[in-house]
């Protein structure tokens, strides 16, 4: 098999990738470990940022998104006895979108065109550094196959082959592990709030999101290694209650059946640079931030919308300057969103230190306070414009 771009990986990042460049008359074949169903349904992210939304309208992937998906003007932040709305509309001019990332998931697949093979076994990835790189891989069937490509790109998550195909002088890794997960939970009770609302708590941090009018999404932060099946229906909706704020100024937070508990730990990543040779990494094959702040799925979002427009460029207008600046433009957002997730992170989770608690009560006072401290977070929640 010969196409123009390779892609590793039918996460968000790999089939709006190959979407993307269908739209620019580009070739591109998908392969993918996992079944179309099992990636469907992973529950993940939940929020999309302005551009976004703007970015996957532009490229016909919004009639469900505007449909179905809720536009919030902001969020709440909350500590004991206090509750504050940040108003990210009036900040900046910017919102975001309440929209599954297994919604996204449906609509890629809805709209992709291109091949994608499923269910692949054994992905090598060769002579990345050389113009005839190439992938080889096991098909469902048992079938050894070779994919000859112009350029690959590594869209293959935090799990993949790709990263690693870097080899060592030339990469770089920083990492920094937090020392408490999120028990995240799915619910089918309506949410008790109209916006997310993000709790400081002596106890530790809670955040109230949702999917639907109809469906919730919780999370609180527990320690690292909890098992999700030791914490009971019961404890997990009154740890909610406590944290979020229950009985404040008359709000009340509505339990309902649970329908899915997991534990997500917790840890930044970036691998430098992004690209090597005719290979390039796009989404979380490249970095992972921690969920506070909702970026991981916006970032992999831009990485291809610059990585799209990009090799478009080098393919078929033959000009190379985007291309040989994809690391260095991608990186810069990267680490922006890096450090507005740390920064949310070390904000809002409970330490057993005194004294950072009340460098964080200090901090939550100054943002809901400040216009320059509100207009800082709601700029970047709500997300920078993409360079593209
Ligand atoms: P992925 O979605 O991981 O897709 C990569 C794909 O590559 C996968 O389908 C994988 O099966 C495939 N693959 C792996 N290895 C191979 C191989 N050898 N060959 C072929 N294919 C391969 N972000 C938020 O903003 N908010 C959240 O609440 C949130 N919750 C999360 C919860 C969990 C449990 C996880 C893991 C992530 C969460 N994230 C969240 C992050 C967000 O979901 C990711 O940033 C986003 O999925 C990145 O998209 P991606 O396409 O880069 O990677
Ligand atoms: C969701 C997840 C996040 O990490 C976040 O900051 C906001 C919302 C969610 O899953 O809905």
């Amino acid at each position: 098999m010969r196409t123009e771009v390779a892609v590793i990986g039918a996460g968000p990042a790999g089939l709006l990738l190959s979407h993307l460049l269908a739209r620019a008359g580009i070739d591109s074949v998908v392969v993918e470990t996992r079944s179309q169903e099992y990636v469907a349904s992973r529950i993940r992210a939940g929020i999309l940022e302005h551009a976004a939304v703007d970015l996957l309208t532009s490229a016909g992937l919004g009639d469900r998104l505007h449909a179905e998906g809720h536009e919030h003007r902001g969020v709440y932040l909350q500590w004991p006895e206090e509750r504050h709305h940040l108003d990210f509309l009036d900040l900046t001019g910017r919102s975001v979108h309440v929209y599954g990332q297994t919604e996204v998931q449906k609509d890629l697949v809805a709209a992709h065109q291109g091949p994608v093979v499923y269910e692949v076994t054994d992905t090598r990835l060769h002579d990345v550094h050389t113009d005839q790189p190439h992938l080889t891989f096991v098909d469902r069937d048992g079938v050894h196959q070779r994919l000859d490509a112009t350029v690959i790109a590594g869209c293959d998550g935090s799990f993949g082959p790709s990263r690693a195909a870097v080899p060592e002088p030339a990469r770089r890794v920083f990492e920094r592990t937090y020392p408490y997960s999120w028990l995240g939970i799915l619910a089918d009770v309506a949410p008790s709030t109209d916006e997310l609302i993000y709790a400081w708590h002596p106890d530790g941090f809670a955040l109230h999101s949702m999917r639907s009018p109809t469906v919730s999404r919780l999370y609180l932060q527990v320690p690292n290694g909890t098992d999700p099946a030791r914490w009971s229906d019961q404890q997990t909706w009154d740890e909610l209650a406590k944290r979020l704020g229950h009985g404040q100024d008359g709000w009340t937070l509505t339990p309902g059946p649970i329908t899915d508990k997991s534990v997500l730990p917790m840890r930044s990543f970036v691998q430098t640079p992004m690209r090597y040779g005719n290979l390039f990494l796009a989404g979380d094959a490249a970095h992972i931030v921690p969920p506070t702040g909702a970026k991981g799925l916006n970032l992999a979002i831009a990485d291809v919308a610059l990585l799209a427009r990009a090799l478009t460029a080098q393919l078929r207008e033959h000009t190379t300057a985007l291309i040989d600046a994809y690391s260095e433009t991608a990186l810069r957002r990267v680490w922006r969103c890096t450090h507005f997730s740390w920064w949310m992170t070390t904000m809002l989770h409970a330490s057993d230190d005194p004294f950072e608690a009340e460098l964080q009560l200090s901090q939550l006072r100054w943002v809901t306070s400040s216009t320059a401290g509100a207009t800082g977070l709601a700029e970047n929640y709500a997300g920078l414009p993409l360079a593209v």
